[in-house]
């Protein structure tokens, strides 16, 4: 019996070593960054490169820990408190995946596999804006389609809609947002808030500006 239970044990450490190896740059982390990292950092872009195999080896040990304390891609909302567009922010398992390619050595595995260079990244479109509206209660009935953080002073604040009825729409949750990342949100479809209503932030001070749709 004894030999048996240990060449399984065996076996077991033998697979798992297999698939903590088995996520290569080429097949899995290119495609991955290309979507959501290469936006920002490209030769030219907001930050450095990891476009190629050798830039993102190379800080490879850095990249697990941002994305595992989620600082990247910043987003800097969170998620499901409100219906917003353009969440590039990844997934538990697409987490999980860097952090077994950075543990198994940051391997390249087979490059005829590699998301192919230059990309094409297309802007995500976003939709225009018209005039800009902050304050604390709605005079009239106004339609938005966006809100932009003004004065954020603690990283993480909610931001609701409280209607005369006394319903709540949450607006967004804004989560390690940082300042040096700032952006508008947009929401997933316009909202109608009717005359009344009172823009409530859960910070003192906190201020956001709601965008109305382009005329
Ligand atoms: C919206 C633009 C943007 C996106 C998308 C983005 N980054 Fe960044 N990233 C930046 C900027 C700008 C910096 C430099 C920050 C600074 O100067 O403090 C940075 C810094 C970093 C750093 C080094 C500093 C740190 O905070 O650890 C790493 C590693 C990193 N990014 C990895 C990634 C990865 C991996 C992705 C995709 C999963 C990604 N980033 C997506 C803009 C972006």
């Amino acid at each position: 019996m004894k030999p048996l239970v240990a060449l399984l044990v065996l076996a077991n450490a033998a697979m798992a070593h297999d698939i903590g190896s088995q996520v290569t740059w080429s097949r899995e982390i290119s495609r991955l960054t290309a979507r959501h990292c290469v936006s920002c950092h490209r030769q030219g872009g907001s930050a450095f490169s990891l476009e190629t195999f050798e830039q993102a080896r190379s800080r490879a040990k850095e990249i697990a820990k941002a994305v595992l304390e989620r600082r990247m891609p910043p987003f800097g909302a969170v998620k499901g408190f409100s219906d917003l567009r353009d969440d590039r922010s990844l997934t538990q398992e697409q987490i999980e995946m860097v952090v077994l390619w950075v543990q198994g050595g940051a391997p390249q595995g087979d490059p005829s596999l590699a998301w192919k260079t230059p990309l094409k990244i297309a802007a995500p479109a976003e939709p225009r804006t018209g005039a800009e509206w902050s304050g604390a209660q709605l005079r009239a009935d106004r339609t938005f389609v966006a809100i932009r953080p003004k004065t954020i002073g603690s990283d993480s604040v909610r931001i609701v809609a409280q209607r005369p009825d006394g319903s709540i729409e949450p607006l967004i949750w804004l989560y390690r947002y940082d300042p040096k990342f700032p952006r508008t949100y947009y929401f997933r479809k316009p909202l109608r808030l009717p005359a009344g209503t009172k823009i409530i932030a859960s910070e003192p001070g906190a201020t956001v500006a709601l965008l109305e749709p382009a005329r």
